[in-house]
């Protein structure tokens, strides 16, 4: 499976779900890559030092010739199961350098064809956009996770989301589906937060996850110290709720 986590709003928690969903899947010991592809480089940032990388994704997507994905680090002791390729500030050039190249949607997807049997689960991070990094996302992905942040504009930009998504099975990748949404950031104390539930519970259905994730500090704090939730506060309802998150989608597929 290759998931992408989008939703081109902003801090609705793709990256907090990229890197506890990929962890959860590695400490299963089931081989998996995160792949960031996010300019701002916030997954990259919570497991490396991403001072010290000399090749990310932007040389991988950025090369005319098709090239296999490089830059593929390892994460040997914390948890040997999960790798990751970092992104770097250099991806906010990727859309102008892509501009009139034919295989511009296509480079993601090439650049795994080499390496997808290498991992049972590739978990790709994207930026708060739609535009070209996000489309190779879908086009590379067999399914989509879309995270939706428990607030009174929850759904505000799904529209453009998901006719993204038709467009990418259209022509370049019929084989994507969405996999689910799952609420993030929520807050039961608020009065708000069962109508948001029911409101985006009427657009996504039963691919609404029964998971909820819940706001906790824990979750906040565990990137700073380079760590999953899993190993950072183990007994969290963070690392509960990314747990049961993560036993739900591999009950889907
Ligand atoms: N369940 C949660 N509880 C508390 N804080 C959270 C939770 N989920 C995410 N956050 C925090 O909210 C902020 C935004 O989350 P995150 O970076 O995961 O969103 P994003 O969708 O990846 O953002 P961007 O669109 O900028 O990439 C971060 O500071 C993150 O630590
Ligand atoms: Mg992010």
């Amino acid at each position: 499976m290759i998931l992408s986590i989008a939703n081109q709003k902003g801090g609705v928690g793709k990256t907090t779900t990229a890197i506890n969903l990929a962890a959860a899947l590695a400490s299963k010991g089931l081989k998996t890559l995160l792949i960031d592809l996010d300019p701002q480089a916030n997954s990259s940032m919570s497991f490396l030092d991403v001072r010290a990388l000399e090749k990310t994704v932007y040389d991988t997507l950025s090369d005319p010739v098709a090239t296999p994905m490089r830059s593929i680090i390892q994460l040997a002791e914390k948890l040997p199961s999960l790798a990751v390729a970092p992104a770097s500030i250099a991806l906010a050039k990727l859309e102008a350098k892509l501009i009139g190249e034919l295989d511009s949607h296509f480079r993601l997807k090439d650049a795994l064809d080499s390496v997808r049997s290498d991992y049972d689960y590739i978990v790709l991070d994207t930026p708060p956009t739609l535009g070209i990094i996000t489309v190779n996302a879908l086009v590379a992905s067999t399914h989509l996770l879309v995270p939706i942040q428990s607030s009174y504009f929850a759904l505000e930009g799904t529209d453009d989301l998901l006719e993204t998504v038709e467009k990418v099975k259209a022509r370049a990748n019929p084989q994507l589906q969405i996999l689910g949404a799952v609420i993030t950031l929520y807050d039961k104390r608020t009065l708000l937060a069962r109508d948001i539930v029911e409101q985006i519970r009427r657009v996504f259905g039963d691919r609404l996850f029964e998971t909820v994730i819940t706001k906790s500090v824990r979750l906040e704090e565990s990137p700073a110290y380079k760590e999953s939730i899993f190993t950072f506060a183990p007994r969290s309802s963070g690392a509960f709720e990314y747990y049961k998150l993560s036993e739900e989608i591999l009950s889907r597929v």
